[in-house]
């Protein structure tokens, strides 16, 4: 295939150059885009006059043919091509000759790459947003599951209070609902049309751009043709989003992982989401969740390698900007590989519930609600905090839980210390009083839990 630039040029490309140079070995997938794009370009030519209306019928004709071509396997793709654009253009014009090559007029492969790939990603937001759905219901249903499943609460990986299965994941969903409406929000800032804006400088054709921007489902054209083909921003903020929620999968397998191991024993993955040992026969390890957690970095990776590139580059267009794809690619198909087994583990995964309420024999993870009783007999709680501390001192060295501690020797510690001091520290009730501030009291996760429903039925 003869470079495009054949005329001003007399030699062409060197092999490696042109191997370096070529992007269709990763841009080929926005096949579908590019041809979207251009049937929309072609048909505002024609709506317009720039070229007859025969003629952007017979481009928009074939344009469809190829597209299903391609679908369909018919057409292969030529991997000798410069990119996909340039393949498309080609193809169409070896089938229809002259008319074909009256597609570019007023476009310049800057603004067809920068429309191409918002329209590729607009597709993939919109998946990813649908796999968030998907997850945030399956933890939904975890939680209504757990509401009184008690587990240990913790702070610096250490016990610290009791909370509960369904307040831990429903936590979880708290943030996987802004990644959601992050992701949205993308959408939103993405969702504008650089098509017009040619190379740099837009056109001297009397192209119309709120046509091509409408046809193409955006909201409205781009106002500026130096930023419409220079700016990969909202490419970043969607490396970032990727990247924080894969952050958040990465701490919530984390958890698992942790929880997986025979000293907590409180998760039991499906065996079809486990993998055994090449040596210890008795080994099942959480490949899976180790995956995601791991994954994490090549997005953070990703978002610095887009970051990087973009920070010096001169306005306008550089080609720097065409490795603005690899990255943005990995980190989408990251996500949303991360998202389906992430969703489909949950939804098999067992909980030792018995397990996870005998860690909350440990540790003292009800000192609190013995201070917090001290405080509802009127001792101020700084004062409550240090006589729960003693008495703490006292249960090490006695090796005794709270609920051993006999009523006398509770009183030498304090004087307001009743027999009511065993109800204040039982697992069961220190729970259901954390109804304040967001705790896994049943009735404020019955909100929690409504908060996700909401989302999912405002979607
Ligand atoms: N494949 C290129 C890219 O993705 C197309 C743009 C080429 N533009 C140019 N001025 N050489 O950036």
């Amino acid at each position: 295939m003869d470079n495009l630039w054949k005329g001003r040029l007399v030699k062409s490309l060197d092999q490696m150059a042109k191997n370096f140079n070529d992007s269709i070995h990763f841009d080929y997938i926005m096949f579908e885009e590019d041809i979207n794009g251009s049937i929309a370009h072609a048909n505002m030519l024609g709506e317009v006059g720039i070229i007859a209306k025969k003629e952007s019928d017979e481009i928009i004709r074939e344009l469809e043919k190829i597209k299903q071509d391609i679908k369909n396997n018919n057409l292969q793709i030529d991997f000798d091509a410069e990119d996909i654009h340039t393949f498309i253009e080609a193809e169409l014009t070896s089938r229809i000759g002259d008319i074909g090559k009256k597609l570019h007029t007023a476009r310049s492969r800057n603004d067809q790459s920068a429309v191409t790939t918002k329209l590729f990603l607009r597709k993939k937001i919109n998946e990813i947003k649908h796999g968030i759905k998907c997850l945030v219901g399956t933890v939904v249903e975890i939680a209504e599951n757990n509401i009184d499943t008690i587990m240990p609460g913790l702070t610096h990986l250490q016990l610290a209070q009791p909370t509960t299965l369904a307040h831990h994941f429903l936590a979880y969903n708290a943030m996987f609902m802004r990644d959601y409406a992050r992701f949205d929000d993308c959408l939103k800032r993405l969702n504008t049309s650089p098509l017009g804006a040619g190379a740099l400088a837009g056109t001297t054709f009397p192209i119309n751009q709120e046509m091509t921007s409408e046809a193409l489902g955006f909201t409205n054209p781009c106002f500026n043709s130096l930023d419409a083909i220079s700016s990969r921003d909202h490419i970043i903020e969607l490396a970032s989003a990727c990247s924080i929620l894969m952050m958040h999968f990465s701490r919530l397998c984390e958890d698992l992982i942790i929880w997986n191991n025979q000293l907590f024993d409180f998760v039991v993955f499906d065996d079809a989401h486990s993998t055994g040992s090449s040596m210890m026969p008795q080994k099942k390890n959480p490949d899976l969740a180790e995956l995601i957690r791991g994954k994490s970095g090549r997005c953070y990776g990703n978002l610095m390698s887009l970051l990087t590139m973009m920070k010096g580059l001169a306005l306008s267009y550089n080609k720097d900007m065409q490795e603005d794809k690899q990255p943005i690619f990995d980190s989408v198909d990251t996500v949303l590989q991360s998202l389906d087994i992430l969703t489909e583990m949950l939804s098999k995964i067992t909980f030792n519930k018995q397990t996870m309420l005998m860690a909350c024999e440990k540790g003292f993870i009800n000192a609190t609600d013995c201070a917090d009783y001290l405080v509802g007999k009127g001792v101020p709680f700084r004062d409550a905090y240090k006589i729960t501390g003693e008495l703490i001192n006292f249960c090490i060295n006695e090796n005794k839980t709270l609920q051993e501690v006999k009523i006398e020797d509770y009183k030498s510690f304090s004087q307001y210390f009743e027999k009511d001091i065993y109800d204040a520290i039982d697992l069961i009730k220190c729970v259901a009083r954390r109804i304040k501030g967001g705790g896994p009291a049943p009735e404020s996760l019955k909100n929690q839990i409504d908060v996700s429903k909401n989302f999912l039925n405002n979607l």
